[in-house]
């Protein structure tokens, strides 16, 4: 059966001004009724370049984990060519015709890899207004090339250059949160996994839409991952809720966008905290992003790290498979 995409809806729907009600939000989660609007929230932006004392840096990244799970990096060495390449052949692919993006589409079989949107209904039966692509960039056991567009022709080329250099900034991030939890530098790394550490690329593709005051982009959640690395492209569209609150996150060009995923708050027990987050969508243009999940293997244990753990602290998180974590996740049973 083919799958109606949303980019094929919002072409239909350009000169509208309504949208099809599985789009339309109950009131209580509406951008437009549920947005501080004239505030921006200034998450911690971190200056991680080479000329920054790294024990600064490891007192503002383990302060943002603790207090807001989420900040922004900025001089963290991934030239902006890359970056902007990255965008550049990702949106050649979403502008391609419909039948180029087919060629990869997800099947049953193809698990999550592959040109999507998501089928199954979300809350109260409404879905989300974007498509995506997902696929495995490292490690290199775990590539299916199958997934990644053959056109525009340097989509390797540009996705695995970023994905290079993404690994090394993720490193040193890992390093940073694990010294900021007491632990040795490689701890939280080989706790997740090490060197089979498995990086999913996603690209989200939000087309305008005529109501962007009713839709969601990616309803509220927090990621499944371990730590998320994002670049989004110029578009508002990231929210984050805080003190009750749903805010826009501010928009930094070349910064990178790191989310606390649910593993690093089970391995930290608690210390380091998820961020609940979702996406809104914009009347005019077409918003993307492009986030990488640092997730461990499917059949490697996660639980707080006993080190972290005392009477003080017991443990607030079962150790559980990441598969399993996932499996419960994605069907809404309890952990
Ligand atoms: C997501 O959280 O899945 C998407 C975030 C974004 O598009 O900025
Ligand atoms: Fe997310």
């Amino acid at each position: 059966m083919e799958v109606q995409r949303v980019q094929s809806i919002a072409s239909l729907s350009k000169h509208a001004n309504t949208i099809p009600s599985e789009f339309i939000r109950s009131e209580n989660e509406q951008p437009a009724a549920t947005t501080v609007h004239g505030a921006v929230l200034a998450v911690p932006v971190i200056n991680i370049g080479g000329d920054s004392d790294e024990r600064e840096i490891i007192e503002l990244i383990s302060e943002a984990s603790r207090d807001w799970g989420i900040f922004q990096v900025v001089n963290h060495g991934i030239p902006d060519e890359i970056i902007s390449k990255l965008q550049k052949v990702g949106r050649d692919f979403f502008e391609l015709p419909k039948e180029e993006k087919e060629i990869i589409a997800k099947t049953h079989e193809s698990g999550i890899e592959g040109y999507g949107t998501n089928l199954q209904k979300e809350i109260e039966g409404k879905k989300g207004w974007v498509d995506h692509l997902f696929h495995k960039i490292w490690p290199i056991s775990a590539i299916n090339y199958k997934f990644w567009p053959k056109n525009p022709h340097s989509y390797r080329e540009a996705t695995d250059e970023y994905g290079q250099r993404l690994r090394e900034v993720s490193n040193k991030l890992l390093k940073w949160l694990s010294l900021g939890l007491g632990l040795e530098e490689q701890k939280l790394k080989m706790a997740m996994g090490g060197d089979d550490i498995v990086f999913l690329m996603k690209i989200n593709y939000y087309p305008p839409c005529p109501r962007p005051d009713l839709a969601l982009g990616v309803v509220a959640h927090t990621d499944m991952s371990a730590v998320t690395v994002l670049v989004p492209n110029e578009v508002q569209g990231l929210q984050v809720f805080r003190d009750e609150h749903w805010y826009d996150v501010e928009y930094i060009p070349n910064a990178l966008i790191i989310h606390i995923g649910d593993q690093i708050e089970i391995l930290s027990n608690g210390k380091y905290k998820a961020v609940f987050h979702r996406t809104t969508v914009n009347k005019d243009n077409t918003r993307m992003s492009w986030p990488v999940f640092l997730e461990p293997p499917p059949e490697f244990e996660i639980g707080p790290i006993p080190k972290l753990v005392n009477e003080q602290s017991p443990p607030k998180y079962k150790t559980k498979k990441y598969k399993d974590y996932v499996y419960c996740k994605l069907n809404k049973l309890p952990q």
